[in-house]
């Protein structure tokens, strides 16, 4: 029996299964680069204004991607429920990415604009106002937190540099946009744009 070769000599097979990986590989991931599709922006994709980044910053720092994915699969129960699946192109000034891997609650990658912003307030203070069965905690010290404007042209700057089409004049009004503001208006503004670059009509 040839395979008793292989099962009995474990350097052989890890050789083998680096060849099957490798041309897994070569299959899966070398095509992406040379496919302009993924690396292009969907059309209408405009890069987040200075309080929508900040935003973004705040569901990073509280770990909202922990509990929501941000990425919708191209399966019918999940369109069924979130709407169109998500494309690469909805992600190219994403830096990083948010999909995430676990749901504990519902997707989020197109959220924006299902609820109103009272709502958004409402939950966000205390989810179970709401809905009542909500196991999400409550962030009520967003209400009382201003946003730090200090490095917000700084995080303009450095997505510039990663290829997001900044502007120089969003740069410099980025720090103005955003002072004074309480960090509830900033989340709110993130989450009230997600995938809305795609129609959500279901
Ligand atoms: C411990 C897990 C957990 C964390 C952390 C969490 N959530 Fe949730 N979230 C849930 C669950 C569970 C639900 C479903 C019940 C509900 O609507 O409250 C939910 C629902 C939502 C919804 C409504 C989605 C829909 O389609 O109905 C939004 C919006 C939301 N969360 C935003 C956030 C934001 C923003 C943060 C971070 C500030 C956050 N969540 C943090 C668990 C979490």
């Amino acid at each position: 029996m040839k395979h008793d070769i292989v099962e009995k000599n474990i350097g052989l097979m890890a050789v083998l299964i680096l060849l099957v990986i490798s041309s897994g590989f070569l299959v899966e991931v070398v095509p992406l680069f040379f496919l302009k599709e993924p690396n292009e922006p969907v059309e209408g994709l405009e890069p987040l204004s200075a309080l929508e980044l900040e935003g973004r910053d705040i569901y990073i720092r509280e770990g909202c991607h922990v509990c929501h994915t941000q990425m919708i699969r191209p399966f019918r129960a999940e369109t069924e429920r979130y709407g169109h699946y998500s494309v690469a192109g909805e992600y190219v000034y994403e830096h990083p990415f948010l999909w995430g891997s676990k749901r504990t609650g519902p997707d989020l990658a197109r959220v924006g604009g299902r609820y109103s912003d009272a709502w958004q307030r409402m939950h966000l203070f205390d989810p179970r106002s709401v809905v009542p069965e909500s196991n999400m905690p409550a962030f009520p010290w967003l209400f009382e937190n201003k946003v730090d404007h200090t490095d917000t042209a700084a995080k303009l700057k450095v997505m510039q540099r990663l290829g997001v089409p900044y502007t120089d004049e969003q740069i410099a009004n980025a720090a103005a946009e955003v002072e004074g503001k309480y960090e509830i208006e900033a989340l709110v503004a993130y989450l009230q744009q997600l995938g809305t670059v795609i129609s959500t009509k279901r």
